[in-house]
């Protein structure tokens, strides 16, 4: 398996991300301060978001992880949503941040807020490194948005294509001809 660079144009620079995350966690560390917190990450596309932000929270905050899986294809989301990996800590009476690479219809988010909601935290906020807007089947509050882009397959920086592509420090979108030969 090789990764087919010359097929992706870069759509945002590892600079530009860096810069991004660390005005994110600047804005964080002051609307948290003198408060407890902790980053609830969605895996698995949000790693790397999660792992460069927390470099840049200033505040005491501690870190777990949730996974998710919908029904039915991904591309027609069905808007049902299960867990396959839940916390490994109580939220009970703490302040979550959760943190995702990307929000497309919102029925991830809607499904996460509703059921931690349920366990009695004091506040749930959520921060996403991308945001595609225009896709949006349900609303929901995103309090803290990196990028908003249109409705553009991306890869890179945690997001994958067939699970590959995520180790890549900037955000690609591919060109004309990338998704032939996708079984290579
Ligand atoms: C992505 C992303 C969100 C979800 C957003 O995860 O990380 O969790 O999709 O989509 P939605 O707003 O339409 O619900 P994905 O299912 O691609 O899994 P991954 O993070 O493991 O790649």
């Amino acid at each position: 398996m090789t990764y087919r660079i010359a097929e992706l144009k870069e759509y945002i620079s590892r600079e530009a991300l860096q810069q991004r995350v660390a005005e994110l966690g600047a804005q964080i560390s002051r609307d948290y301060a003198g408060q407890d917190l902790v980053l609830v990450a969605v895996l698995k596309g949000s790693v790397v978001f999660l792992s460069d932000l927390m470099r840049y929270i200033t505040v005491p905050h501690s870190v777990d992880f949730m996974a998710t899986s919908s029904y039915g294809n991904s591309t027609e989301s069905s808007g049902v949503v299960r867990i396959v990996k839940d916390l490994s800590m109580s939220i009970t009476g703490r302040n979550v941040l959760i943190v995702e690479d990307i929000i497309d219809t919102g029925h991830t988010l809607h499904y996460l807020l509703r059921i931690l909601n349920e366990r009695g935290p004091s506040a749930i906020h959520v921060v996403t490194l991308l945001d595609k807007k225009e896709r949006r089947e349900v609303a929901i509050e995103v309090d803290y948005v990196g990028f908003e882009i249109p409705n553009a397959f991306v890869v890179g920086y945690g997001l994958d294509f067939n699970e590959y592509y995520r180790n890549l420090p900037a955000i690609f979108v591919p060109k004309e001809g990338f998704f032939q030969g996708e079984t290579d």
